[in-house]
This record gives structure tokens, sequence and C-alpha cells, in this order.
């Protein structure tokens, strides 16, 4: 008779290699991507879900792409700051949060803009956000050195609200209308996008003149060296680092991905998440190595369990 039993989401012998590894292990670092974020329902950058409209998310990310068209570019941040804000967290957010709080040498490194492990509770010392933050913002003009963190207003300015289907029939007043409405999607091309002034872009309040421009890290830009020193002191700090955790990115962004041949040049042995075996860094994975094929989501608590137990009611206590 066939068995009923589920699958084991990670293959038990790896799992138990794994675990009593990072038991042992006083230095870890782990790099996150996209990835750790999809099944909170937001989209990664290469492959499916890269498009926003008829754009690749990665050529709305550049200073060029925010010099031709501030609007646009505005458009699609203003969209990202809204669906994450309304995202939760996943149970590897969580997890990752515990681990910082239960080892006292663990040290994340986050691609990711979207906020989600700042309110999964990760404590901020041990959360490098190496492409800052969607909830930034800072002055486009060269010379202003405005900067603004923690700005959640969604939207940002009026102009910027995501558009709304307010033909429902079966509403009598436009109150009603209004309350029901339902959003659009502008990421999808059909759907039109509002028209758009540069005056009603945000502007910056200290030099009055420039627009204020989103607080990440985009393609062609240096990291913030402040993010950069700080984790260039984790890694001088000693000669050895036990483990690398690479959860749910390409690795595919310099300098971002180098941290893990960094690593591994300190003896750390690498375990990376990902859903694509074929993102798991091509001849790159060594046999002391391991590779955990599915959801993030789902193998990062699995993982970490040994040290951090259930994840159970923490995650309903939180980001409330
Ligand atoms: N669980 C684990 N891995 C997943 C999941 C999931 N649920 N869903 C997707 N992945 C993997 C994909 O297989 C891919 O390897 O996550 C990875 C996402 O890769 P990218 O889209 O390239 O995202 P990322 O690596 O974070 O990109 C790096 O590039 O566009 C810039 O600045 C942006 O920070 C971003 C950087």
């Amino acid at each position: 008779m066939a068995s009923t039993a589920a699958k084991p989401v990670v293959p038990p012998k790896d799992l138990e290699t794994f675990r009593e590894h990072l038991r042992k292990s006083t230095r870890i670092l782990a790099l996150l991507g996209a990835g750790m974020s999809a099944s909170s329902g937001l989209p990664t950058f290469r492959g499916a879900g890269g498009l926003w409209r008829t754009h690749e998310a990665m050529q709305l990310a550049t200073p060029e792409a925010f010099d031709a068209n501030p609007g646009l570019v505005w458009q699609f941040y203003s969209y990202r700051r809204h669906m994450a804000l309304n995202a939760k967290p996943n149970p590897a957010h969580y997890a990752l949060a515990e681990l910082a709080k239960k080892k006292d040498n663990f040290l994340t490194l986050s691609q990711n803009v979207d906020g989600l492990s700042p309110r999964a509770g990760h404590p901020s010392g041990k959360l490098k956000l190496l492409h800052g933050s969607l909830y930034d913002v800072k002055c486009s003009e060269f010379f202003c050195s405005y900067f603004e963190t923690d700005n959640y207003t969604d939207p940002i300015v009026p102009a910027l609200a995501i558009p709304t289907d307010e033909s429902d029939p079966t509403t009598t007043t436009a109150l009603e209308a209004r309350a029901k409405a339902r959003e659009l999607d502008i990421s999808d091309e059909s759907v039109a996008l509002p028209e758009l002034r540069i005056r009603d872009l945000p502007r910056c309040p200290t030099c009055k003149k420039g627009i204020l421009r989103p607080g990440v890290v985009w393609f062609g830009e240096a990291l913030p060296t402040n993010v950069m020193d700080d984790i260039d002191t984790w890694i001088a700090a000693d000669k050895k680092i036990d483990l690398i955790m690479v959860i749910g990115t390409s690795a595919r962004v310099f300098p971002a991905a180098g941290y893990i041949e960094e690593a591994r040049a300190k003896g750390a042995r690498v375990a990376i998440i990902n859903m694509d075996r074929n993102d798991a860094g091509k001849g790159k994975l060594f046999k002391q190595d391991w590779f955990f094929e599915g959801d993030a989501a789902q193998i990062v608590p699995e993982l970490l369990k040994g040290e951090i137990g259930e994840l159970g009611e923490m995650m309903d206590l939180r980001d409330g």
C-alpha cells in the first residue's frame, strides 16, 4: 500500500547534519533576497513577477530612470511601499528574528527593502539592510543631504494613491462607493496609470527644490558606507565564520553576493535555501555545503527548530 505520510520539507539526513552544525556554530551570517518574502506575496525581481507593467523592475531601479521619469519611478515605488505595508512577515522572517535573539554572533545581511524583517522583530543591530528601505526617503538634489527614515505614509503624497474602481452598481452614495472601492492593480499594463505632474511629487522640506526619492540603493549606486563598515568590522572580528545561510536570492548582485565567498574564505559552510536549483550557485556548492530546495517560509523554521523551538503563537502576537 502506498504511504500517505507527507513528504518531509527537507531530507532528514541533511536536516540532521545542518542542525548539528548550527548547534555548534558561534559565528553565523545570513544573506537574504527577494525569495524570502515571496510567500508573503511580494514578487521577486528576476523570473516570473519581475515585470511591472511593461518595465523590467530592475530597469526602474536606476538613477537614470528616475532622472528620465521621476513620476513613473515614484508610481512603481509607491506601489511597492503599499504592497509591502499590506503584506505580513512570514515564518522565515520570524524564525531568523528568533535566532538573532538567541545567538550573540549572528548577523543578517538583507537585500530586501520591504521592511518585513524589522516588522518580525528582528533586532535592528543584527540586521544590515544592504539596499536600504522602501520607507526611507531622501532628497534627489546632489547638494542636499535630507534623509528621512521610517516614513510609512501611504500614499506618500495624495497624487500617488493607488487608483480604485468606484463603479460598484450596488452602492447608492459616493461615500459608500468609496468605502467599497476596489484597488486597481497598477502593475498590470492594461490598468491606466493616473496622470502625474512633477509638482505633485514629494518635495524636499529642507532645500524646497529637490524632489524626494526612495531611500533605496539603485543599480550603479554604492551601498551605504556605514552598513558596509559594520559588516566589515563583524567579519574582521574573528578569523573564522562557521556558517552562512543564503536564503531566497539569485546571488547575482554584487557586492551583496560577494559576502558568500568572503564567509567561505573564513571557513564557513554554506547552506542555500531556494525554490530553484539553478540558483544554487552552479559549481559553487562544496561537499560540506547544503542545498535545501523549496519555499523559505517552510524550510527556514524547520532548519532552525533545534535552536528556536516552534514558532507557534509568537507569530500571532507580533506585527499587530
Ligand atoms: N523560497 C525560496 N526562494 C525563492 C522563493 C521562495 N518562496 N521564491 C523565489 N525564490 C528564489 C528564486 O529562485 C531566486 O533565486 O529567490 C530568488 C530571487 O532572486 P531575485 O529576484 O534575483 O532577487 P534578489 O536575489 O533578492 O535580487 C537582488 O537585485 O533587483 C535587485 O536590488 C534588487 O535586492 C535586489 C537584488
